[in-house]
């Protein structure tokens, strides 16, 4: 099987989808968000999920969108708590609407998705429901955390994989775990495919935090440093402030204290001290742990090893990505 058969069939799907027209203010971020594109490798999870147990993988598609739709939710009220200007280098939905507007689509997008998520099986409806409300939850709740950390500089990291395990990591666990109910895999299977999910997730922050720092901007789409500006106790804020001594740790914890400072040269100088620090080799050596362990999940999974592949060639293409 072609992976772009499931790519094909799933901006399709997307396309056909209908959110709502009336109000049009309500309604139009919705289509403009989910418009911009992005990986969409969540719901592709979903798909390739499916595939892995039965040749019906299209049962999957609306449940797919569903993730797709949540998270898209999620990075629209995101970017109101991060003050985030870009997203997939376009304005973002406060800053091209308002906050109102993004605070309403974003949640008429998350009943979207729960009607998105009745299109399963009834046998399976509820099961995929307390899933989903469980996972939907503890985004919440690591997002918060999120926002805890950023006037802490005792973050551990130990805290910070918990964090970035709930507001990103259990939404690709549940991406694939849905998949696997879909196909009524076996239980000890769709629970490897949930861990591995995690794990990817965990890969898959740490990636994104790096990129926050040393991504380019045109493809990242998102503003470089943003992380930096906010304070978030990222892995690599994390790492470096237990790294630094003398007067670089003075020059970091001056830079976090500042209230009032150019936005520009306090990423310059943080990024500087990471470089000092050797932080970006830190950081890719643990996403590339994080990654074996995902795929070491994988390898549990009970399915034919051609499908399998298809599932681990593309969480790899995730390991290298700059968008
Ligand atoms: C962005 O997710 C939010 C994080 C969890 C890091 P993605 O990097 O999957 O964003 P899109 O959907 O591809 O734009
Ligand atoms: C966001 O993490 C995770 C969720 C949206 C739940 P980030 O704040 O790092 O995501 P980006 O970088 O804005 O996409
Ligand atoms: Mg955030
Ligand atoms: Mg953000
Ligand atoms: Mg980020």
């Amino acid at each position: 099987m072609n992976p772009a058969v499931f790519a094909d069939a799933l901006l399709n799907q997307i396309k056909h989808t209908h959110y709502g027209d009336h109000p049009p203010e309500l309604y139009d971020p919705i289509r403009y968000i989910m418009d911009l594109g992005g990986k969409r490798l969540r719901p592709l999870m979903t798909l390739l999920a499916t595939y892995l147990f039965t040749d019906e993988w299209q049962k999957a598609l609306k449940p797919a969108v569903a993730v797709e739709v949540f998270h898209n939710f999620t990075l629209m009220h995101d970017d109101i708590m991060d003050q985030a200007p870009l997203r997939r280098g376009q304005p973002t939905v406060h800053e091209k609407w308002n906050h109102n507007i993004a605070i309403l689509s974003g949640d008429v997008m998350l009943v979207n998705a729960y009607e998105l998520l009745l299109d399963v099986e009834t046998p399976i409806l509820k099961q995929v429901l307390a899933r989903f409300n469980r996972t939907a939850a503890e985004v919440c709740e690591g997002q918060q955390l999120d926002l805890n950390f950023e006037t802490r500089d005792d973050v551990t990291e130990a805290e910070y994989i918990e964090m970035i395990k709930l507001k990103t990591s259990v939404l690709l666990g549940f991406a694939l775990e849905l998949g696997g109910l879909i196909a009524c895999a076996v239980d000890s299977s769709v629970a490897h495919l949930r861990e591995g999910g995690i794990n990817i997730g965990i890969g898959f922050q740490l990636k994104d935090d790096l990129l926050d720092v040393y991504g380019d901007p045109i493809k990242f789409g998102k503003q470089v440093g943003g992380d930096i500006i906010a304070n978030k106790k990222t892995f690599m804020l994390i790492e470096a402030l237990e790294k630094a001594d003398g007067p670089i740790k003075t020059e970091l914890l001056g830079w976090l204290n500042r209230t009032e400072f150019d936005k520009a040269e306090k990423v310059e100088a943080v990024t500087r001290i990471y470089d000092t620090l050797g932080i970006r080799q830190i950081a890719e050596t643990r996403i590339n742990q994080y990654f074996a362990c995902g795929f070491a999940n994988f390898e549990q999974v009970v399915a034919e090893p051609a499908r399998k592949a298809l599932l681990i060639d593309f969480a790899t293409q995730l390991v290298q990505r700059e968008s």
